[in-house]
């Protein structure tokens, strides 16, 4: 093969070789997003076969839906400035009353203002608020993640300045998130990796507002690529949610509006595909109109 040919392979194997998803992996994790109206949704996590060993929700304490499911560890996190005076102790009293909590996450999107979820942290005072109510933990041997940036440039540049800022604090990985394609997932966690060699845990990721063929070939290459990335450590895709909910694009979720997995859901958890297509809100919107539409034709029509 000449070099023009040769390099011509290379390029294309890659999405030969990565076009399926893996069944199962061990990095897998859940966030979980409860739903009010829907509880009964949660029991799509549960399943026998599920190769998920990791959740976290946000918060310091773990979900009641998973108290009787111990293959699902829990991960506390501190989420933001508001709800952090209780933070070590919620975690300690965990491990006293006998939880395996090895891992514990920094704050969610300190660099994003709270309109897109974020909390909104000046990296100075993450230090201290760190130092006060995470640092204890590293002390009995639970391993600590970063706070965990937006994808923008600002959240590189965040995670720099709480480096600085926390020159004192045990950072044991760095968690990421990523709402994007699949070659920008990549150089992401290439430049987190380049920058501040730690080990990388990509904590919320999904190709958004793209079509199903999209979001299935991204969940595939970048499922396949977590998988075999050594620097990623544990992974946990966003769409734990109902399609018509979702805010990151009907086709990205794992549940359809009737919280049924999706097939991205299934194969998350090692199962074949359901063939069930995820609708979205303004799908719901549509049918609602054409049947309103029809009953008041129908109306009009017994008026003539
Ligand atoms: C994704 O991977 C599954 C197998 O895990 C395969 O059945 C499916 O065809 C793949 N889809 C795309 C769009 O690559
Ligand atoms: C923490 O506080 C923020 C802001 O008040 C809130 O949005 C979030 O839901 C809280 N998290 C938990 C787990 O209580
Ligand atoms: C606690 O969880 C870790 C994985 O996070 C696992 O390696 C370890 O075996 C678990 N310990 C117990 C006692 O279950
Ligand atoms: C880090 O610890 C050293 C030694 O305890 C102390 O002198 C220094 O002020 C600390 N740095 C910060 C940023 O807290
Ligand atoms: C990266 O971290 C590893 C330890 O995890 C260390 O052995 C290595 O020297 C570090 N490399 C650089 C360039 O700092
Ligand atoms: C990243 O993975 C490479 C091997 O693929 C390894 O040499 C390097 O130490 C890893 N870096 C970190 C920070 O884990």
């Amino acid at each position: 093969m000449g070099l023009r040919h040769f390099l011509t392979a290379l390029t294309v194997l890659p999405s030969i070789v990565y076009c399926q998803s893996p069944l199962t992996s061990s990095k897998r994790g859940l966030v979980y997003v409860p739903s009010e109206k829907y509880p009964q949704d949660d029991a799509n996590w549960d399943s026998p076969t599920s190769d998920l060993t990791w959740y976290y929700n946000y918060g310091s304490k773990p979900s009641p839906a998973f108290a009787n499911f111990p293959k699902l560890q829990f991960v506390p996190m501190l989420w933001g400035t508001g709800n952090s005076s209780t933070f070590l102790s919620d975690v300690q009293s965990q491990i006293k009353a006998g939880a395996n909590i090895t891992y514990v996450l920094g704050f969610n999107e300190p660099d994003g203002d709270s309109s897109t979820g974020g909390s909104d942290i000046p990296a100075e005072t993450a230090a201290q608020i760190w130092m006060q109510q995470i640092e204890p933990l590293a002390k009995q041997g639970v391993k600590i993640g970063a706070p965990a940036c937006t994808g923008a440039e600002t959240g590189r540049q965040w995670t720099q300045e709480f480096f600085t800022a926390c020159s004192n604090c045990t950072i044991d990985f760095i968690p990421v998130h990523w709402y994007g394609d699949f070659q920008g997932l990549a150089s992401h966690i290439g430049e987190y990796v380049g920058t501040f060699n730690k080990t990388i845990w990509v904590t919320e990721f999904a190709d958004a507002h793209v079509n199903l063929q999209e979001s299935q070939t991204f969940y595939n290459q970048s499922s396949s690529y977590l998988d075999r990335t050594e620097n990623v450590t544990h992974y946990s895709y966003f769409g734990a949610f109902r399609s018509d909910v979702s805010n990151v694009g009907a086709n990205s979720a794992m549940l359809t509006q009737d919280g049924k997995l999706t097939d991205i859901g299934s194969w998350y958890l090692g199962g074949g595909e359901t063939g069930s297509v995820p609708k979205s809100a303004a799908y719901r919107k549509t049918a609602f109109i054409r049947s309103s539409l029809l009953v008041g034709l129908t109306t009009m029509w017994c008026v003539l």
